[in-house]
């Protein structure tokens, strides 16, 4: 029998079959806490620094108390990941409001439940999606305003997402995109957004209510370093129809092409030249141990 994956909670590591929490969990009962998804690549924790920073940065406007320092729980990513002898990994660094009463008051919560899942590298787009572009359909639900449970913080209250996510499933296409309120494009449901016209890149700026990814970031350096030039801006829908080419970035989707948002078919409908680029370039980095912490 193969070795069950071992889950960190609070300290202690339990087999992925025994990893459970309390049914009190405010966590489960109200979506209240904040997480990140991480990736590892040949033993190199990819940016973990800055997702250890941007877990902080989302506790911070909810007044959640991590229970551990940073370095703490950077050590504790890299020891649940050594412990299942993890090199190329997808990691799920989640801390809830912990254990509360039915009623939603974080203040009857004392201490916050810290989660560390690792699993075996997930690929979330088939080699032959990437290749071709994924098709997408902006969905009907706005992204949350800035001025109520905004994507900026990456929270546990994903049912936004979600609600995106059924729409594409609904009209048959790989990935949802939200506008916002304002009606210009914001992000996937777990990616950023870019657009490519006349050899400009461009992205939706975080105050349109995206969250700041790092593999945003990521990718903005590169395209940069290529000799490109970048544009933080508002993107219109018919902007988004019309551009040569589009990408999603995150850590799960990495960087993928899209050939179509609803119906229309962008550029020449498959991964584009500036794409293309970046993504080589994406896949230096993901090689490169400057880009992470070790796990050794
Ligand atoms: C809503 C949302 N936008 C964008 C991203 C991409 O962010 P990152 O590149 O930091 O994974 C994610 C993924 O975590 C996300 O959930």
């Amino acid at each position: 029998m193969t070795e069950e994956l071992l889950v960190y909670i609070d300290g202690k590591y339990y087999p992925k079959s025994e990893a459970k929490i309390s049914v009190y969990d405010h966590g489960l009962l109200y979506g209240d806490g904040v997480f990140e998804g991480i990736r590892a690549y040949n033993g190199i924790v990819f940016h973990l620094k800055e997702h250890i920073d941007r877990l902080y940065r989302s506790a911070h406007p909810i007044l959640l108390t991590i229970p551990l320092t940073k370095t703490e729980l950077t050590e504790a990513v890299l020891k649940t990941l050594k412990k299942n002898k993890l090199k190329n990994a997808y990691i799920r660094l989640v801390v809830t409001r912990g254990i509360g009463d039915l009623g939603l008051d974080p203040r009857k919560c004392p201490k916050a439940t810290v989660i560390i899942i690792t699993e075996p590298m997930l690929q979330l787009n088939s080699p032959e999606a990437l290749a071709k572009g994924i098709t997408t359909t902006i969905t009907w639900v706005k992204r949350n305003p800035v001025d109520a449970a905004t994507h900026e913080i990456k929270s546990l209250n994903y049912l936004n997402s979600i609600l995106g996510k059924i729409e594409a499933n609904n009209t048959g296409a790989d990935e949802a995109i939200c506008l916002n309120k304002t009606g210009y494009v914001c992000e996937g449901v777990g990616e950023n957004i870019f657009i490519v016209r006349d050899g400009e890149i461009i992205t939706p700026p975080v105050s349109s209510g995206a969250l700041n990814g790092i593999t945003r970031a990521v990718i903005i350096r590169l395209a940069k370093k290529l000799g490109y030039e970048v544009t933080e801006r508002n993107i219109t829908p018919n902007e988004l129809f019309t551009a040569d080419e589009a990408f999603f970035t995150g850590t799960a989707a990495e960087v993928a092409p899209i050939r179509e948002v609803n119906k229309r078919v962008i550029g020449a409908g498959k991964q584009g030249p500036v794409t293309k680029r970046i993504i080589q370039e994406f896949e230096k980095a993901t090689k490169d141990p400057n880009e992470g912490t070790p796990i050794q």
